[in-house]
C-alpha cells in the first residue's frame, strides 16, 4: 500500500507492513512499544527515565484512554507483531482565540529493526486523515531539542519550529 508521499510502507526485504487503529486487544503490545520510546529518550534528559512497574502503568493508561472519545491510536503490524504506534489527541484552544483547536501527536514510535521503512511516515499520514477529518487544520508535536532522528523525521515531514521549552534544574 503507497503511502501519501508515494513512497511504499515497510519498503526492503523484511515483512510488509499495515497501518490500522489500535484495539483493545492491542494494549499490551503498545504498552511495550511507549516504554521504548522513554527508554529511547533516557539518555538525552533525565526527565524521561522510567520506574521499573512503567509498562504495567502504560497498559493500564491506554486501556482508559482507547476508551476515550478524542484520541486515535494507531497500530502499524508486521508478520502479526506490532512494529510501531502513533497516538493523536485534539487540543481545544482557549475561547480567545480564533483558532478553535490544533491536534497534538503525542507519541510516535517505530522499532528499531523497521526503521527507515516509511513506517513512521505511514503512521503520520494515517494520523493526520484523522485530524483532517474532524476539521483540525494544525497539528503539533513535541521533539526532544537531543532527539537527532526525531528532530530529522519530523522536519523531513514538513513539520517546523514553533517555540522553544526552556528549562533549568533547581
Ligand atoms: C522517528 C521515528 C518514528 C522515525 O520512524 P521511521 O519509520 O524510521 O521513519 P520513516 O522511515 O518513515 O522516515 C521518513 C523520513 O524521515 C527521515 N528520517 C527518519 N529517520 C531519520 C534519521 N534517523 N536520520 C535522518 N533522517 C531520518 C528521512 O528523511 C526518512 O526518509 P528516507 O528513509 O526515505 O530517507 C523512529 O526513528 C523512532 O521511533 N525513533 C525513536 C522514538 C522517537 O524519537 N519518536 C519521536 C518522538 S517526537
Amino acid at each position: 500500500m503507497p503511502t501519501r508521499a508515494g513512497l511504499p510502507i515497510g519498503r526492503g526485504p523484511a515483512a510488509p507492513v499495515a497501518i490500522r487503529p489500535a484495539a483493545a486487544r492491542d494494549v499490551p503490545g503498545v504498552a511495550a512499544l511507549w516504554s521504548a520510546i522513554h527508554a529511547h529518550h533516557a539518555p538525552l534528559d533525565p526527565q524521561f527515565e522510567v520506574r521499573p512497574d512503567a509498562e504495567r502503568a502504560l497498559a493500564a493508561l491506554l486501556d482508559d484512554e482507547l476508551r476515550e472519545a478524542d484520541i486515535a491510536v494507531f497500530v502499524a503490524e508486521s508478520a502479526s507483531e506490532l512494529v510501531g504506534f502513533c497516538a493523536v489527541r485534539p487540543r481545544p484552544a482557549p475561547a480567545l482565540l480564533v483558532e478553535t483547536g490544533r491536534a497534538e501527536i503525542t507519541e510516535l514510535y517505530v522499532r528499531d529493526a523497521d526503521r527507515r521503512r516509511g513506517v513512521g511516515r505511514a503512521l503520520v499520514d494515517a494520523a493526520l486523515d484523522w485530524v483532517r477529518g474532524r476539521g483540525i487544520e494544525r497539528v503539533e508535536v513535541r521533539v526532544a531539542a537531543r532527539n537527532a532522528e526525531g528532530q530529522a523525521f519530523w522536519r523531513e515531514l514538513g513539520f517546523g519550529d514553533l517555540m522553544d521549552v526552556l528549562q533549568r534544574r533547581l
